[in-house]
């Protein structure tokens, strides 16, 4: 007999207007829907057209005026300012309405953008839901990029209001927000028209005259507005992720699909309901902030918890087991770089023993590939199920999961198992574009159309959503990932076809860093790439070649190149180390050959490529990747 999984899978691929057009009854809507599914326009298909609905209405007030007034919707846990704070379902519309009121007195209204550059403190969750309850289109940018990076997004998002602090605390490190808006804002050729500042206590910024706003007074003074009914086709958000350039993609989402898939999928996916306390220990900066602490525990009436702090050093490895147990946590989320550096600090796991866990249900990890070295110390420490699933920025949720509200599959170590319902997966030849056999490595891709809550498009740029996602296999999405699905259907993620490397489970295009580099004076040519690292999973490592003539000390110019990308990418791209070669391998033809430069690093197998120029530079290289610390074992 099919298991529960294998109903639900067929039944999403066979029929998915009536699989997804009965998870929309979860959802409140101001007019029902004329279509589940629009494929008028492929490969640009449409979810709920002709529905219309609000998501900060179905996130807040509806759980209010179903009688969960009272419930905890969001503790802010801060072990950084030492603050523990509960919003209720009530307080936190209340907070909500009267922020949307305040941005409707500056004039946004439905689909005007407001650009978010906050730390994870409430007001950030609060000015999202703001936006929502406008039909007002938020874009948050993750607080450690850099100016430049947050000028690339005002200009293509070209918001009416930015809302942004004082400051971020990184661990003890003040970092100051606002002289890094006020140099975004400098260096952008869109310029918004009002900023809304929250001053935090530890950090008053300055204010510019006539554009910046102070968050508490301007909403001491504002009145709370309802929601506004918007098409459920209508962007609920932009979120810009790395593509294979320096330019990065604005991944939009829509409200209705949105909703009725993120609302299903904490039922299904994470097995939990109204009531429960869900933890993503995220920032609200990332895709998985978006959908899971704020979106989709609340579209549940679950209690989100937003986490100011580290998985170490605020105070220690255990903080995540002392707010599991404080807050009664049922799931957590997060990246397996978290539990690497739990691991490396408290390797036997002594500090889960001092706290009761006993109302913990799983564990589930996502942003990278779980190593199975990781998932066993986490399985034996925490003695709770342990889910690797695999998504995207521009999923929104889980392409291939363990779907515990369904049915729980045993743990393949290094799989994060099977397709979920709605993701009819394949894997194709790269050249032929055929399907191949299981067991063998390809194009991981999903037959089209995707489930709902998937990018619709890519933010004014349809052209650039066809060939990044659309054009390679036609009527398939690439996910630009390759891998394999075994005999019995598992899926296996084994590495990116693209430039994108995860460094600590954030993503980050090595394109974008190179076209840093080569912007140093110094610089003739050079690459980026990303190399194993126990901690975060991968690091990028430059490799330069100067300019003929120049003569300056190298370890200068790598100073320099590595300050370029902090200033100019941000401190997230964790860019540490650079190195200058002679020359840079290439092919005949004049690609440089970064995967064997990459296998060097990383000590593994590789062999001389039949299409090399001059076998010569790999030994170069070699000596190059010995000086950094890098490719150590040949020589031991
Ligand atoms: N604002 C400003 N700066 C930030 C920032 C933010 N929101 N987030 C990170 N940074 C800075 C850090 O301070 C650090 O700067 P430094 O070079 O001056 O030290 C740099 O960016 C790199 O940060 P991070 O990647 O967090 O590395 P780390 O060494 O400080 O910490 C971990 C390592 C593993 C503890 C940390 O990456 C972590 O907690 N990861 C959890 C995974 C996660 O949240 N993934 C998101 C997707 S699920
Ligand atoms: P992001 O858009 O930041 O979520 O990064 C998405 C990329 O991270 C994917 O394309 C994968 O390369 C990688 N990734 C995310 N989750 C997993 C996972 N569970 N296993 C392997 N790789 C993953």
């Amino acid at each position: 007999m099919a298991n529960p999984y294998d109903e639900a899978f067929q039944k999403s691929i066979e029929d998915p207007n009536g699989f997804w057009g009965k998870a929309a009854e979860d959802i409140t809507w101001y007019k029902k829907w004329d279509k589940v599914l629009d494929d008028s326009n492929p490969p640009f298909y449409r979810w709920f057209t002709g529905g219309e609905l609000n998501t900060c209405y179905n996130a807040l007030d509806v759980h209010v005026e179903n009688g969960l007034g009272d419930q905890a919707a969001m503790i802010y846990d801060s072990p950084v300012t030492d603050t523990i704070k509960t919003y209720t379902y009530s307080q936190l519309r209340d907070e909500v309405a009267k922020f949307a009121g305040a941005l409707a007195g500056l004039g946004v209204t439905k689909g005007d953008r407001v650009i978010c550059y906050m730390p994870m403190i409430p007001e950030a969750v609060i000015a999202m839901l703001a936006c929502a309850r406008l039909g007002a289109v938020h874009s948050v940018v993750f607080g450690g990029f850099a100016s430049k990076e947050l000028a690339v997004r005002i200009n293509d998002a070209k918001p009416k209001v930015i809302v942004s602090a004082s400051c971020g605390i990184e661990v003890a490190k003040v970092i100051k927000y606002k002289p890094l808006l006020d140099e975004a804002i400098n260096l952008a050729d869109y310029k918004p028209e009002k900023c809304v500042i929250f001053q935090r206590p530890m950090e008053k910024a300055s204010m510019v005259a006539d554009r910046d706003l102070d968050w508490a007074e301007l909403v001491a003074g504002a009145k709370p507005v309802d929601c506004v009914p918007v098409a459920a086709t209508d962007p609920l958000y932009i979120l810009y992720t790395s593509g294979t350039t320096g330019i990065p993609k604005g991944v939009v989402r829509d409200n209705g699909g949105h909703a009725v898939a993120l609302k299903w999928t904490m039922k299904n996916i994470y097995n939990v309901d109204k009531g429960d306390t869900y933890w993503a220990a995220s920032d609200v900066g990332w895709v998985v902030g978006h959908s899971y602490i704020v979106y989709g525990p609340l579209l549940r009436g679950c209690t989100t918890i937003l986490f100011e702090g580290k998985p170490v050093g605020t105070p220690d490895a255990g903080v995540f087991w002392r707010v599991i147990a404080q807050h009664n946590v049922r799931t957590l989320f997060t990246a397996p770089t978290a539990f690497r550096a739990i691991k490396r600090e408290d390797p036997r796991a002594e500090l889960v023993k001092k706290h009761d866990l006993s109302n913990f249900y799983a564990l589930f990890l996502a942003g990278e590939r779980l190593d199975p070295d990781t998932l066993k110390w986490a399985e034996e420490a925490l003695q709770v199920p342990v889910i690797d699933h695999w998504w995207q920025t521009e999923t929104g949720w889980a392409i291939a999961a363990n779907c515990l509200g369904i049915h729980q599959f045993s743990v393949k170590p290094g799989s994060p198992t099977k397709p979920a319902p709605g993701w009819n997966m394949m894997v194709l030849d790269t050249e032929t574009k055929e399907p191949i056999k299981p067991g063998d490595i390809g194009a991981l891709v999903a037959k089209l159309p995707l489930p709902p809550g998937t990018l619709p498009t890519l933010w004014n740029n349809d052209a650039g959503f066809l060939k990044a996602y659309m054009d390679l296999f036609p009527g398939y999405y690439a996910t630009h990932d390759a891998g394999f699905i075994d005999q019995e259907g598992y899926v296996w993620v084994m590495t990116r076809t693209d430039d994108i490397i995860n460094v600590a489970g954030h993503r980050l295009s090595t394109g974008g860093m190179e076209e840093v580099l080569a912007d140093h004076p110094d610089v003739a040519e050079c690459a980026v790439l990303g190399v194993d690292d126990k901690l975060k999973g991968q690091v990028p490592v430059g490799f330069i070649v100067l300019k003929a003539g120049v003569d300056r000390a190298e370890s200068d110019i790598v100073k320099e190149v590595i300050q370029m990308v902090r200033d100019r990418i941000g401190p997230v791209a964790s860019f540490k180390t650079a190195t200058v070669v002679k020359r840079l391998p290439k092919t005949r033809s004049g690609k440089i050959l970064r995967g064997t430069i990459q296998k060097i690093a990383d000590n593994k197998e590789w062999k001389m490529p039949a299409t090399i120029d001059d076998p010569a530079i790999l030994g170069e290289i070699e000596e190059a990747l010995e000086g950094i610390g890098l490719a150590k074992s040949r020589k031991e």
